[in-house]
């Protein structure tokens, strides 16, 4: 077997997206997918209805766990949260760049002394805003320059990286640098259904244009056999990014 067929690496580039309604249910697809081939992504609504214990439940089960509860307040209290978050043992987590850089600034420096910091990164701006949204809210901007400008900010504040869409992942790694973590979602593989998602990826696309991570829901949770779905996309993650390598 060629090193492009492993479905194992140190460093898997996918994040399953959990989204489901209950502890049960994400557990359930959990004990499917072996830790070492992806990260668990816990979002508003399972974290809501599951709590803590569900965070804690998967970190022990060898997991890493993305917690996307895109912390937006004041300072003190994203800070807060952030070192709650950080206690149940997660490997990253966000906060929204539009709460400003005394925010986000807040938020790296309450993590920075503990032992084993997670990553932090934030979201620029939601891929359900368009334009006019933007304009109501008194904002007249483009909102993928809004998105760059927003980015500017995270890597200003020292955070980790962003939250963008693999269509836009080219400019965010050629402005802010190999170090700069990208997470996209919206992946599709070039044979699945695109769901409500409009501007998709194939994995291939999204790490060939710089992406860190890749947030991938549907296509892995909603398969017949999620292991080999996930499997199928890590051989493809793994082959684009042998050929950038050549
Ligand atoms: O099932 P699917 O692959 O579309 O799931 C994508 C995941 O990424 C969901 O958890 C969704 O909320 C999240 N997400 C997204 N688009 C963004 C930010 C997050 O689809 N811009």
């Amino acid at each position: 077997m060629s090193m492009s067929m492993s479905a194992s690496t140190a460093n898997p580039r996918v994040i399953v997206a959990l989204d489901f309604p209950t502890a049960d249910a994400a557990l359930a697809l959990a004990a499917t997918l072996p830790p070492a081939d992806c990260g668990l992504k816990i979002g508003k609504e399972l974290f809501t209805a599951a709590g803590p214990k569900l965070v804690e439940t998967l970190v022990q089960s060898g997991h890493r766990v993305f917690l996307d509860l895109k912390f937006h307040d004041i300072p003190n209290t994203v800070a807060r949260a952030c070192v709650a978050a950080a206690g149940l043992g997660v490997w990253m987590m966000n906060v929204h760049a539009s709460g400003g850089t005394r925010m986000m600034i807040a938020a790296r420096e309450a993590l920075a002394p503990l032992a084993s910091r997670p990553l932090l990164i934030a979201v620029t701006v939601l891929t359900s805003l368009d334009r006019s949204d933007l304009l109501e809210l008194g904002l007249d901007e483009d909102p993928e320059r809004l998105a760059l400008h927003l980015a500017a900010l995270t890597q200003g504040a020292g955070l980790d990286g962003v939250v963008c869409s693999a269509r836009e992942a080219a400019a965010m790694r050629a402005r802010f640098g190999a170090g700069f973590k990208l997470v996209t979602p919206g992946i599709r593989p070039a044979d699945a259904a695109a769901d409500d998602q409009s501007r998709v990826a194939t994995p291939a696309a999204a790490v060939r244009a710089g992406a860190s991570w890749l947030v991938i829901g549907r296509p892995i949770t909603a398969a017949p056999d999620p292991a080999r779905a996930l499997a199928q996309i890590n051989t493809e993650i793994a082959n684009a990014l042998e050929g950038c390598n050549t």
